[in-house]
């Protein structure tokens, strides 16, 4: 079923959204979605190369697509592009802060260093694109979407670098729902579950070990990008007016038992 048996083709018909890491895996997918939906797209990535493939994708589906090549670390590099995106399709009203970093590791074999990478890749990245964003978003009346996990609000083994972070964004998230709900500005963050075909899962869930995890979701399954960007399409759309400052979980129950079973996969097959 594409989103398009779902909602309608309009949904999202001339809004912008600028989507940071959004050149692979579930941000992308996030992309694709709104793109089906009428939006027009902003993506931006470490690697023009990767941009300039997701960017075909996008356009396949319809929308107008600006690329930017930055490491959301640099400010200065990030600020410029979602100025970019400004002249190049109008003022940003969906910002989804994407980008992300994942190893597994030991706390104590992690060099201060790595645990900077990752808080710095999706913590500080995330507050510089909003940062950069607020004013194209004061104009919308926008909203902003983290990509959260749910490493955020409980210790997986091997995480503690990805917690951190994870779990700076969605108190993040919802310091900006208390600040900037006065201008119209809506923040959520999504915590997908594990998702088929994507970087995380390639890291985290290497050949059979993905076996292993499936048995232990209560839907039974790896989730997918698409539906990752229906829950998106959900928060981005007039159908989320009047939710804010909300974590949404999609990780088909992954959850609900706690990380034990996919703590004890990484312990055994990574550590
Ligand atoms: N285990 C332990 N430490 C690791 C590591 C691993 N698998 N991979 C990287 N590091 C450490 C490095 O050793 C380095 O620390 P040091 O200087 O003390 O040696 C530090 O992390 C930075 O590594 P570097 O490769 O320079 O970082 P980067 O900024 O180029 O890359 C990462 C960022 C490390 C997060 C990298 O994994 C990445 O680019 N990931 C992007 C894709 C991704 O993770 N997608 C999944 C998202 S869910």
């Amino acid at each position: 079923m594409a989103i398009t048996d779902y909602f309608n083709k309009d949904l999202l018909k001339d809004k912008v959204a600028f989507i940071t890491g959004g050149g692979s895996g579930i941000n992308l997918g996030i992309g694709k979605s709104f793109a089906a939906l009428g939006a027009d797209i902003a993506i931006c990535g470490r690697t023009q190369e990767k941009l300039d493939g997701a960017a075909e994708e996008l356009k396949a589906l319809g929308a107008r697509v600006y690329t930017h090549a930055c490491d959301v670390r640099e400010y200065d590099n990030l600020a410029e592009g979602i100025q970019g995106c400004e002249q190049a399709l109008g003022p940003i009203d969906i910002l989804v802060c994407g980008a992300a970093g994942n190893f597994p590791a030991p706390a104590e074999a992690l060099s201060p260093n790595g645990f900077r990478s990752v808080m710095d890749i999706d913590l500080l990245g995330s507050f510089h694109a909003c940062h950069a964003a607020v004013d194209q978003l004061k104009k919308t009346k926008g909203c902003i979407i983290f990509i959260s996990a749910g490493q955020a609000y409980q210790p997986y083994a091997l995480q503690c670098h990805v917690g951190a972070a994870k779990a700076g964004i969605d108190n993040l998230m919802q310091n900006l729902a208390l600040e900037w709900g006065a201008h119209g500005i809506r923040a959520n963050s999504i915590a997908p579950g594990p998702i088929d075909d994507t970087e995380g899962m390639k890291r985290l869930a290497p050949g059979d070990t993905k076996a292993k995890i499936e048995k232990v979701v209560p839907l039974g399954r790896f989730g997918t990008v698409d539906e990752i960007g229906q829950a998106a399409a959900f928060l981005a759309s007039p159908l989320a007016q009047y939710v804010t400052g909300t974590l949404l979980v999609v990780d088909g129950g992954m959850g609900l038992p706690g990380s034990g079973v996919f703590t004890n996969v990484l312990m055994q097959e990574l550590h």
